[in-house]
């Protein structure tokens, strides 16, 4: 990398003090977050034949794909398309995920002879290890001849004639263009800061509210009581936010609330003090079945009836919260089925939050998409300034749709650089 001397100038009346010289390095991009969009992007604009400097804050790169999906990281989703992404503009991640696709990352994935699988709902997975993604890109880095500079702390951020000029706690350097990877709020454990909105505050572009997404939510007091004696157990379920949007997938409750991928899927959809409802038995015309079991065998108690689609100790929850009358199936009358199949079928629950940033996987709001162009991610107002990753309003569903929009929008923000 090129070093040169700067200046810093003070003026006072007729006369210039010169306040500070300092060493200044010199790079085509400077990327701030060693993330999953940092670390794509460095590679591809390495590979392009910029002089790439990747700044980050951690000891590791890659913190986040290590911890995921469940240590062998759910690096993409075949079926992924706009669609799967909640955003205040729904059009602007069209136009990156058309341009580097699902296909392409896993091409590249076998090409590095990384072993993988589908679990469920097109999400593919490393058979091995998530440290298999993060070595694939500190390879590709290597080729684009990326300088990684991890434990960095960013001290300043400034625009200049050249571009930016960007003070690390490793040194200073001048870059032509400044790419923000720097992620989202979510799991601050994991190195996740707002570094990213601090730097879109300063430059004035605009921020959405950001709130945490795919995260377990949490339940009142008398509700909780009952139901975190089923702490552990899983059912499949539907699962429909107030403004219809609905996910088929499985619930688990816990000592707190309620998680699993339906509850974290909703979650990105709830807002607080709506409620949400659950279908228990989304397969099943229950009505048909009770009215079968009833002819079959009369004196069966409704609980042992329900008990052959439902847990034993779920059905004995929902008696306690008075949702399954204790009786024979004889003994069920019209009107208590028509309550049951509603409690069971339509069970609406209030949540009174969600357990926040600290387990959430991805924050939902951010940068304003509007300030961004949708083909490069650059800043209409700063030019050389880009943003991509997750500290821009784009957010996926669960099962790989985050780490294909990382994917995504560090490629096309790699081409325009
Ligand atoms: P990311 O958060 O990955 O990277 C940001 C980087 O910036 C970090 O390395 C951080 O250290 C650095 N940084 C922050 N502030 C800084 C500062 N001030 N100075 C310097 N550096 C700074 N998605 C998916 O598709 N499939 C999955 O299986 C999972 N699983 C999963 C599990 C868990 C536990 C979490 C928390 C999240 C997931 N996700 C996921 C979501 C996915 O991890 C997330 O969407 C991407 O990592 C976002 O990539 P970014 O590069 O934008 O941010």
């Amino acid at each position: 990398m090129n070093t040169i001397l700067a200046q810093n100038r003070k003026s006072c009346g007729q006369l210039t003090e010169i306040s500070e010289v300092f060493v200044v390095e010199q790079a085509d991009v400077v990327i701030i977050g060693a993330g999953a969009a940092g670390l794509f992007c460095a590679a591809q604009a390495g590979q392009l034949g910029l002089n790439v400097l990747l700044v980050d804050n951690g000891k590791k790169p890659g913190r986040k794909i290590l911890m995921s999906g469940g240590g062998r990281c759910n690096f993409t989703n075949m079926y992924a398309d706009h669609t799967d992404y909640l955003s205040h503009n729904p059009h602007f991640c069209k136009s990156a995920l058309a341009r580097y696709t699902q296909w392409d990352f896993i091409e590249l994935v076998s090409r590095h002879g990384i072993a993988y699988h589908e679990k469920t709902l097109g999400q593919l997975f490393c058979d091995d290890s998530a440290e298999d993604i993060v070595n694939l890109l500190v390879k590709e880095c290597e080729q684009g001849k990326v300088d990684l500079r991890m434990r960095s702390e960013v001290l300043s951020v400034e625009r200049n004639e050249q571009g930016f000029l960007v003070k690390l706690s490793t040194g200073n350097i001048q870059a032509k263009s400044l790419v923000i990877a720097s992620g989202g709020l979510s799991m601050p454990g994991l190195g996740a800061t707002p570094f990213g909105y601090k730097i879109a505050e300063q430059f004035g572009i605009n921020l959405l509210p950001t709130r945490a997404g795919l995260v377990p939510v949490t339940l009142h007091k008398p509700l909780l009581e009952v139901l975190q004696t089923l702490s552990g157990v899983a059912v499949p379920v539907s699962v429909t936010a107030e403004n219809g949007v609905s996910f088929k997938e499985s619930l688990l409750f816990t000592h707190r609330g309620l998680s699993g991928p339906a509850i974290l899927q909703i979650s990105s959809y709830w807002q607080p003090g709506e409620s949400i409802t659950i279908n228990l038995l989304p397969d099943l015309d229950l009505d048909a079945f009770l009215n079968t079991e009833r002819a079959e065998h009369p004196n069966q108690s409704l609980k042992n009836t329900l008990a052959r689609h439902l847990p034993k100790r779920l059905v004995e929850s929902l008696q306690t919260l008075n949702k399954v009358p204790d009786v024979t199936l004889k003994q069920l009358s019209v009107s208590q089925q028509q309550q049951l199949t509603d409690a069971l079928q339509q069970w609406q629950i209030q949540p009174n939050g969600t357990e926040g940033y600290r387990t959430a996987e991805v924050t939902l709001g951010g940068v304003d998409t509007k300030a961004l162009s949708s083909k490069t991610m650059e800043s209409a107002q700063v030019p050389g300034l880009y943003f991509i990753g997750e500290v821009v309003d784009v957010t996926g569903w669960l099962g790989g749709y985050n780490f294909q929009w990382a994917w995504s929008s560090a490629w096309a923000c790699a081409q325009a650089l």
